[in-house]
């Protein structure tokens, strides 16, 4: 089957076949961010992508769902990534550094629906990410001081 999406900003069309997974499809493509095999186990959110500016799974998604969509993987947010980035090394969220990528796209998935979350509302949209060496009070803490952060850059 044929599919037309945008993969970061680009148009582009493909034959897939319509039981292809859509992180195999997006490595075929050069997105190589999610390369880690635990990525299936669904645990720490590692190959989330943003389609149509909300979270999913790659490792449990057709490709073919994405004909006519907007998909932004890790690579097409490297600005982004790399400003927040600093944040969760500044409040030490960043240790083995696994759950960072699913942890990136789930917060700008989050900045896209919630202009300015509340700290409950931050809790409760990355529940699924989890964390296994930090827990969650410093990606919190650093989510809280990216904002702080932005909005001052806004009103500047
Ligand atoms: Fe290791 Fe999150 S920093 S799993």
């Amino acid at each position: 089957m044929n599919i037309n999406f945008w993969l970061n900003g680009v148009n582009r069309h493909a034959e897939i076949s319509p039981d292809t997974l859509l992180i195999d499809f997006l490595r075929k493509q050069g997105c190589f961010q999610r390369e880690k095999e635990a990525a299936k186990l669904r645990t720490v959110v590692f190959c989330t992508v943003l389609m149509d500016g909300r979270p999913v799974l790659s490792c449990s998604t057709l490709a073919a769902r994405i004909e006519g969509k907007k998909i932004v993987t890790l690579e097409g947010m490297q600005r982004e990534a790399q400003e927040f980035g600093s944040f969760l090394a500044n409040e030490g969220a960043e240790q083995c550094g696994f759950c960072n990528p699913g942890f990136i796209m789930n917060v700008f998935a989050m900045l896209n629906e919630i202009k300015d979350p509340t700290e409950e509302q931050i809790k409760e949209y990355l529940a699924g990410n989890l964390c296994r060496c930090s827990g969650f009070v410093s990606q919190t803490r650093s989510i809280l001081k990216f904002l702080k952060y932005k909005k001052a850059q806004e009103e500047a």
